[in-house]
Parts: structure tokens; C-alpha cells; sequence
């Protein structure tokens, strides 16, 4: 557990260089299990999602190095097929490695990965793409056993256009005779860029970022190299830090086009955006605008990861902000938080409707979820006073030295172990 002091009013000033995209890396480690070879993954940040991935990486038999932001996994030999209830609870988004083993392996044992802080968070998707591959599937005594000796290709239509599952069908399908064709899949970036990684291990996979994904059976795995791109998300945080704290600053190494929606919703509350090819410059004087309803949805709609920090600028624009909540059916825990800061925000179901006040003052809170904890960090760095945060360590499985790095623009925010 760890606690965040910040004392609010403090303008940032400076440069933040975005690291990789934790959920690009995660899924491309789980993929690496298909190289069978050596994978040296670059621009991997310092989180403990990766961390948890590591520890399921090396249970499995892998051989896991790291050099600063370079991760070099060795694939060749796996001893296991299973992945504990220990290793599984650490992350969530474990249940990512589920189509990779079966690929590799043709048999996958995994703990259910049960509920999250953000609602049910079933896989009911992930196990009916496995099954139309040819995977048998027994869930018993909080188990999920896959047996698939062989997997061929098929049609795959998902009935939502969930991340997880669209990666899970593509790594079962990167070790499938036939063609598998997914529709309805995801279209983040983050999909495409486990395509890219896909590619180089010579698996035949195109679509990525449109609605239909092909993969075209297995591929000559090899051992490779692969950049992840920038965190779209830690990018949308650091820009809502400077819009709630007042200031200028400018993101490096960003695909500025993952955002849009974003700093489109920003520039409506009246902070000036400027974007280069890979920076993003935003200049917040002034007071902010409340701006029309912020609607999550999948990607390329405003993402349910960045609806909690933007909700923090909300807090104090002039006028009244609704946010509609389609994505995840529990992601309004930061209201009750921003709440003691003094934010006057209603929620009914999935709408929060935040009408602006002149001022929020610091006061001890504590983050419930990853994005939510990000969220109260950016209401505290606009905040008068100062604001404890309390963290069992939800902030550090997505942002890279978050206090380091605001420290260094220019804010008083310290952290106690
Ligand atoms: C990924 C991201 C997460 C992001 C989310 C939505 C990673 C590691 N995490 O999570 O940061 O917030 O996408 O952009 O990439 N669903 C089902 N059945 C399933 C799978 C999903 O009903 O089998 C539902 C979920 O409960 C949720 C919605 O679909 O309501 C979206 O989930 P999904 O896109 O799968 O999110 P994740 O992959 O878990």
C-alpha cells in the first residue's frame, strides 16, 4: 500500500516522453509463447501488470530477462499448461494467455479470473471463439479446462467487440490449420499492434483495426523484435493532469491520432492542443468549459479508460458535463471519491452528470481501480490543499513512475511506501 501526497495548484510545465502501452504489451507477451523462440519486446514500461505477466510467463517454463525497457522472453521450452489461482488474480487480463497456451500447447488449465473492481467481467466471448476453433471446454470447480489437439479455422462473430476476446481468437487462430475470420472484432490500436507482432512471427493476419480480422493459419515462428506503441491512455491521463492543474506541457513519443477524442473533448473545455507527429502540446490557462456528453464507447468512440480522468477536469469547468458509461457496468467508483473534494457529481446507472464548482479541496481519498486511482490524482493536482491519496497499488499497474514523472513538471506530489 502506498500513499500520494499532493499538494494541489502547483501549474506543470515541461515534457513527459509516453512509455509503451501496457495493454499492447501484455497481450504480445502472452503471444510470445507462440515464437517458440527468443522475443525481445522494446518500450515495455515498468508496471506490475507486466511484472504479474512475467511470473505467468516463467511458471509456464519461459526464460524471462530485462534490460531497463527491453523485456527478452525465451519461449522455446514450456514445461506447463496451467496457470494458478495465485498468478491469475494478480491480473485480470491473464485470461489473455488462454488462447496463446492453447495454440502452443493444445491443452490450457486456468483459474477462473472472476470479478473485477470495474463489474462482472465475464469471458463468455473469449470461450465461445475457442469453441467454434474446435476447443472442448469444461468449467469446474473454479477452473476453465481447454482441450484442442487441433484447432481449425472458422467463421468467429462476436456479439460485442471486446478487446480480450478478439485477442484470444487471434492467438488461437495464429496456431490453427485453416482460416479463421473474426467479425465484429475490435478496432484499437492495440489490436493492431498485436498484429503487427503476429506478423513477424510469419503467422498470415490482416484486417487489424477494422471490423474483420483474418488469420490465415500458422506462420514460420522466429525469433524477433518488437516496439509497442505509446499508452493512448497514460497519454489522455498526463494531458487531464495539465488541464486540471493549469499549465503547458508537451507528450513525446505519442501517436497523437489514438486520442483524438480525447483532446478533441479538451480543446471543447477550452485548453489550447497543438500536435506534431508524435507530440502533443497542451496549454490549460483559464477557466474550462463544461463540453457535450461524453459517451464511452469501443474504439475509435471516447475510451472507457479515459472517461475517469477527463471526469476529474470535469469537476471544475463552468456548466454541467454528462457522461454516459457504456463499456463497463461498475465504472463510477472514483464518483464517491471526487465526491470528499468536494466535486458535485450525480449518478443514476450508467450517467454521472457533473456540474461544475469554483473549487475542490484536498482531503484523504482513496483510489478504487486502476484508471479510477488516476483520476483522483489529476482532481488533486487542481485541488486546494492537500489530498492524500490511499493505493493499494492500483495506479502502478498502469503508469510508469506517475509521481516521478509529475514531480519532474513541476507538481508537489510525494509517495510514502
Ligand atoms: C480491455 C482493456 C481495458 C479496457 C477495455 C475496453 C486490456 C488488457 N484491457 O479490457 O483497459 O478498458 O478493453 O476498452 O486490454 N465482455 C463480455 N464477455 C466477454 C468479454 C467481454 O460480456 O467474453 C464485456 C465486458 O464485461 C465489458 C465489455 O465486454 O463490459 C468490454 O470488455 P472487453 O473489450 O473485453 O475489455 P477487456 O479486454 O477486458
Amino acid at each position: 500500500m502506498s500513499i500520494i501526497r499532493i499538494n494541489g495548484g502547483k501549474r506543470l510545465i515541461g515534457s513527459v516522453s509516453v512509455h509503451g502501452a501496457k495493454n499492447s504489451v501484455l497481450p504480445i507477451m502472452a503471444a510470445s509463447l507462440l515464437a517458440c523462440g527468443e522475443t525481445i519486446i522494446h518500450n515495455c514500461p515498468d508496471l506490475s501488470d507486466v511484472e504479474a505477466a512475467i511470473r505467468i510467463l516463467v511458471h509456464l517454463g519461459c526464460t524471462v530477462s530485462r534490460d531497463r525497457d527491453s523485456v527478452c522472453i525465451d519461449s522455446r521450452h514450456l514445461s506447463r499448461s496451467d496457470i494458478p489461482h495465485e498468478l491469475m488474480r494478480e491480473m485480470r487480463s491473464s485470461v489473455i494467455f488462454l488462447g496463446a497456451i492453447l495454440s502452443r500447447l493444445g491443452e490450457a488449465v486456468l483459474s477462473m479470473p472472476g470479478g473485477c473492481e470495474l463489474g462482472p467481467r465475464p469471458i463468455d466471448l473469449h470461450l465461445s471463439a475457442l469453441r467454434a476453433m474446435g476447443a472442448e471446454i469444461t468449467e469446474e470447480g473454479g477452473n476453465i479446462t481447454c482441450k484442442a489437439p487441433s484447432l481449425t479455422g472458422c467463421r468467429i462473430n462476436l456479439s460485442f467487440p471486446s478487446v480480450g476476446a478478439t485477442e484470444n481468437a487471434m492467438l488461437a487462430a495464429s496456431g490453427c490449420s485453416g482460416t479463421t475470420v473474426i467479425t465484429n472484432a475490435a478496432c484499437e490500436p492495440e489490436i493492431w499492434d498485436l498484429q503487427c507482432y503476429l506478423k513477424k512471427l510469419g503467422v498470415n493476419v490482416y484486417g487489424a483495426g477494422t471490423s474483420i480480422i483474418t488469420v490465415d493459419g500458422r506462420g514460420k515462428m522466429t525469433d524477433n523484435q518488437h516496439r509497442v506503441i505509446p499508452d493512448r491512455i497514460v497519454a489522455a491521463t498526463y494531458l487531464a493532469c495539465a488541464a486540471s492543474a493549469g499549465g503547458s506541457i508537451e507528450l513525446t513519443g505519442v501517436n497523437p491520432e489514438h486520442v483524438t477524442t480525447v483532446t478533441e473533448v479538451l480543446a471543447e473545455m477550452g485548453c489550447r492542443i497543438a500536435t506534431g507527429t508524435d507530440t502533443i502540446q497542451i496549454t490549460a490557462d483559464g477557466p474550462r468549459k463544461a463540453v457535450r456528453p461524453i459517451i464511452t464507447k469501443p474504439y475509435p468512440g471516447f475510451p472507457t479508460d479515459a472517461q475517469p480522468p477527463i471526469m476529474a477536469v470535469s469537476l471544475t469547468a463552468e456548466g454541467t458535463t454528462v457522461f454516459v458509461e457504456n463499456i463497463f457496468e461498475n465504472r463510477f467508483r472514483h464518483v464517491a471519491e471526487l465526491q470528499r473534494l468536494g466535486a458535485d457529481i450525480k449518478t443514476e446507472g450508467r450517467v454521472a452528470i457533473v456540474s461544475g464548482v469554483k473549487k475542490l479541496y484536498g482531503a484523504p481519498i482513496t483510489s478504487t481501480d486502476l484508471r479510477g486511482g488516476a483520476a483522483l490524482v489529476v482532481a488533486a493536482l487542481g485541488a486546494e490543499g492537500t489530498t492524500e491519496i490511499t493505493d493499494r497499488g492500483h495506479i502502478d499497474r498502469g503508469y510508469d513512475n506517475i509521481v516521478g514523472v509529475l514531480r519532474s513538471l513541476g507538481a508537489d506530489i510525494k509517495r510514502y511506501d
